[in-house]
């Protein structure tokens, strides 16, 4: 043979490998093999199928592969006895798979082959079915599906993603399960659409693959009736939107952490007074009866109830089985509110935020005005890095004038502005009145100079 011959040879080789590596099937586990062939430029449109056998074994099966581009997919619903069946393959078996096309004179010919394919490390199941929710109470919905597989495979892994409706998919939510069939989703905004799917692989093969999503399912979450927030430290306050009927009967709020293992018992109870629409009240937690300021932890969940007296029973009325209160923060207002005037009029407004210590991102709200305005005209200004004083500017001489503050803390979801601050007052000086230039200032100045110069002629 010559070097030229022995060069192509080589060529066809390398060609003919690359191409057998396009041929790529799954298995669902059941009768059907889904294959996808990356065809060269050759044959995107030529008549070619897909023909597999096992051997020694009667099982069959080929498809025809659609012209489509140049990458063309079929699947094999494979046969025994040229009957379907619902189970064929074992975990044993391997299959030869060849991609056959015929040419322009009508020879068939083999052009691509997948050689002992084991259906069993290809398995891509197919996507579970009658996805749906339920609600389980006001804020927690139960999402449910069906799977079907072969009963050999016992271990299978579920994703679920979810998301509001109006926002994309890369942005969803996720939770991987293992052989769970539900899961209950948790911290849903109130009065929002949702869409849920749910894809799975099994995990006792190697070389799973996912299956496609299932259909995804849509709710709507429900106005709260119960709306909670935490402090950082001991209090869970809530606020009820009433029912109808029960804006007078006696009713209180009933809260325990859910999951303490431990052997302490976290609870709260509060009485909510009337008050038309909404009723609210604030619930001190304490730790087996006693107030500990710092008993709560991120993990911690609790089942906050209003329980109502009707006919001779306290009922339960409402509930939030899985109130999680840091991520609902709501801090304490800031407090120790003052006020100094710098010299050059400019206003120094400080304050004191009381949290936990391990929140370290909080933005303020800072909003002043002469007191006699009322707080929608007056000046507003947010800072977003953690700070405990802003200066404020260009106020008018000889008016009073009062200042507040609010507080969110930015490093978990799901924070609230605190109630704002007491306000703080003041009264700027009069027109004219030069800013005094205090002689403090003069002093240290002196004195700067003179120590200025005192080191230097040390030196
Ligand atoms: C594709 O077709 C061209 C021209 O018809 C031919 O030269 C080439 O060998 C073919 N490639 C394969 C992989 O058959
Ligand atoms: C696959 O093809 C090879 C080579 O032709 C052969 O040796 C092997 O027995 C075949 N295997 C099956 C499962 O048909
Ligand atoms: C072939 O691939 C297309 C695009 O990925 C897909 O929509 C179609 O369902 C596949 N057909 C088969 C028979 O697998
Ligand atoms: C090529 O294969 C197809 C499908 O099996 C068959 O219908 C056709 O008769 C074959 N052509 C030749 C020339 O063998
Ligand atoms: C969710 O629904 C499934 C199926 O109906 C049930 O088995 C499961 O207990 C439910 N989960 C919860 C948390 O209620
Ligand atoms: C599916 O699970 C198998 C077995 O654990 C693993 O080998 C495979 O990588 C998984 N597939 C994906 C897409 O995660
Ligand atoms: C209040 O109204 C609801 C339905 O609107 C009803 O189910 C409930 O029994 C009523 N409660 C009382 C105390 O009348
Ligand atoms: C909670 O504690 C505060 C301050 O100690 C107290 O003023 C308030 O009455 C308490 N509230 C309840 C419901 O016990
Ligand atoms: C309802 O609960 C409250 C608070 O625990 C209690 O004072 C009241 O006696 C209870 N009423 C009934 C009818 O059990
Ligand atoms: C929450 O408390 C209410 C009233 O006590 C009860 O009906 C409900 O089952 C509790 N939920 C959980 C998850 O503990
Ligand atoms: C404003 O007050 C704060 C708190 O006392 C202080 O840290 C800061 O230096 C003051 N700013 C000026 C310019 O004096
Ligand atoms: C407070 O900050 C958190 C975290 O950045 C954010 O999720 C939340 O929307 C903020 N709340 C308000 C009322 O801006």
């Amino acid at each position: 043979m010559s070097a030229v011959s022995w060069i192509h040879l080589l060529l066809y080789l390398l060609l003919s490998s690359a191409v057998m590596a396009h041929l790529d099937c799954t298995y669902n586990s059941w009768t059907l093999l889904s294959c996808s062939w990356e065809a060269d430029s050759n044959f995107t449109s030529s008549p070619c199928y897909i023909s597999t056998n096992v051997k020694n074994r009667d099982i069959k099966g080929s498809c025809d592969l659609t012209p489509n581009s140049n990458l063309r997919n079929c699947t094999i619903n494979l046969k025994t006895d040229l009957k379907p069946v619902k189970e064929i393959l074992t975990v044993d078996h391997k299959l030869n798979m060849s991609v056959i096309c015929s040419d322009t004179l009508k020879r068939n010919a083999s052009v691509t082959f997948l050689y002992e394919f084991s259906a069993y490390h290809n398995l891509l199941l197919d996507s579970p079915s009658s996805t749906e929710i339920k609600m389980i109470s006001d804020d927690v919905w139960n999402l449910t599906w069906r799977i079907s597989q072969r009963s050999k495979i016992k271990n299978i892994e579920t994703e679920v993603q979810y998301k509001r409706v109006n926002s994309l998919w890369q942005d969803a939510q996720n939770i991987r399960v293992k052989n769970a069939n539900f899961v209950a989703l948790h911290n849903l905004h109130p009065k929002t659409q949702y869409e849920a799917k749910v894809r799975v692989n099994q995990t006792d093969f190697a070389g799973g693959r996912w299956s496609d999503w299932g259909r995804p399912v849509q709710w709507t979450t429900l106005e709260v009736a119960l709306d909670c927030t935490h402090n950082s430290f001991d209090t869970v306050t809530c606020s009820w939107r009433t029912a109808r009927n029960l804006t007078s009967t006696p009713c209180y709020l009933l809260a325990y952490v859910n999951n303490n293992n431990e052997n302490r018992r976290i609870k709260g109870m509060c009485y909510l007074s009337p008050s038309g629409d909404y009723r609210s009240c604030v619930m001190n937690l304490t730790t087996n009866g006693k107030h500990i300021l710092s008993a709560m932890t991120f993990s911690h969940h609790m089942n906050v109830s209003v329980m109502c007296s009707i006919g001779n029973f306290n009922r339960t009325v409402t509930s939030l089985s899985a109130f999680f209160p840091f991520y609902n923060l709501r801090l304490d207002p800031p407090i120790i509110l003052d006020i100094k005037m710098l010299e050059d009029g400019v206003w120094n407004l400080t304050w004191v935020n009381k949290h936990r210590n391990y929140i370290d991102n909080v933005e303020t709200e800072v909003h002043f005005k002469p007191v006699k305005w009322s707080w929608k005209d007056a000046k507003r200004f947010t800072l977003s890095q953690y700070d405990l004083s802003a200066f404020l500017r260009d106020l008018h001489p000889d008016t009073l004038y009062e200042a507040r503050v609010r507080v969110n803390q930015t490093d978990i979801q799901g924070g609230r502005w605190s109630e704002w601050s007491k306000p703080v007052q003041w009264a700027t000086p009069p027109k004219g009145s030069a800013f005094p230039i205090p002689g403090a200032v003069a002093i240290s100045v002196v004195l700067l100079i003179l120590a200025v110069a005192l080191c230097s002629s040390k030196r």
